[in-house]
């Protein structure tokens, strides 16, 4: 475009919103130079790490759960060109699909931070500090579920057949897997840890739930029209994000949480009170996001392979 079309487009433009032009244009003459700091807003980031001990590598530990959240937003963006898109083409479902999987390969891979880079000794200082709060109570992540598949697929393994499918979303909500993680079956109580969590977040989940009942990704690919279902690219895309999410994130997550934690029969409790040997590990969760895109083998055998 040259200037004066650049201009009359501006003019044009404000004069649709009833500003007049004039103020704008000098409103500009005293407005600041952009800078890195301001747009970026690096002070507000770098004040948000706040350790509560006297030990340096909690300051880890804080900020690469941070870095985790950082990406968890990006994977919901992503999720998000998919899930509010009306015309969706193959293309444009398997860039999302791959943009949000390579966030997991990060992330996944990145977890040696976690794992190596904390002093054993130094951890299980903090961590009391830290009871009983837990990853667990990550909101973006339970979020991610939700807009990733439909609802049956993230029900405890055990009410899965016999659920009814139409149920409530509270119905649903209640049996949830992670649900598991959070009360004591001997008893029936619910942990302090899924008790606060439900406190914060169970209204905002619920309304979540009901927003991405028609258009979490799993139901959008099933929209599409079925040549577009049995693309390769695209079903390979799934495939990676199911694995990459549901297997290598677990597992990568597992194994360092068994570093500070200890092994089988020496294993600490987690801060947040749950089993976490069995709860955690994707054998026995059985979170699949596209199921019907794997064998019937691979279903089964599912966190081992
Ligand atoms: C030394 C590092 C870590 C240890 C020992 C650890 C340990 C655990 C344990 C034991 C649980 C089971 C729930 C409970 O607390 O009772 C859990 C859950 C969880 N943690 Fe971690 N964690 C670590 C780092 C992280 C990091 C960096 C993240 C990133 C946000 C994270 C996210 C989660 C999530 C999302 C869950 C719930 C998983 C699910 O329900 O399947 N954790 N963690």
């Amino acid at each position: 475009m040259s200037k004066e079309e650049i201009l009359k487009s501006i003019e044009n433009k404000y004069e649709e919103l009833g500003v007049p032009v004039e103020a704008m244009l000098e409103g500009l003459l005293w407005s600041k130079p952009i800078t890195y700091w301001d747009y970026i807003q690096t002070d507000a980031l770098l004040g948000l790490q706040i350790p509560r001990t006297t030990q340096p590598d909690e300051m880890v530990f804080i900020m690469y759960h941070q870095v985790n959240e950082l990406l968890f937003k990006m994977i919901l963006w992503e999720i998000d060109q998919v899930a509010k898109s009306n015309d969706i083409s193959a293309e444009k479902f398997t860039k999302h699909l791959m943009r949000i999987s390579r966030y997991f390969d990060v992330l996944s891979s990145s977890f040696s931070v976690m794992g190596e880079g904390m002093d054993v000794e130094q951890y299980l200082k903090f961590r009391n500090t830290l009871t009983p709060a837990s990853g667990f109570q990550s909101a973006q992540y339970r979020k991610i579920e939700f807009a990733s598949t439909e609802l049956i697929n993230l029900i405890d393994a055990r009410f899965r057949d016999t659920i009814d499918r139409d149920s409530s979303f509270k119905n649903a909500y209640d049996h949830l897997y992670w649900q598991a993680a959070g009360k004591n079956y001997s008893t029936g109580q619910k942990t302090t840890l899924l008790k606060l969590f439900e406190k914060k977040y169970m209204g905002e989940f619920i309304d979540f739930m009901e927003d991405y009942n028609d258009c979490n990704l799993s139901k959008k690919f099933k929209q599409l029209p079925d040549e577009v279902q049995k693309n390769k690219e695209l079903i390979e895309a799934m495939r990676h994000y199911d694995y990459t999410v549901n297997v290598k994130w677990v597992m990568a997550h597992y194994n360092a949480a068994g570093k500070y934690l200890g092994g089988d029969d020496t294993a600490l409790e987690a801060t947040g009170g749950s089993n976490w040997r069995k709860y955690l590990h994707p054998k026995y969760q059985r979170r699949i996001f596209f199921p019907y895109l794997w064998s019937e083998e691979e279903v089964k055998n599912w966190g081992t392979f």
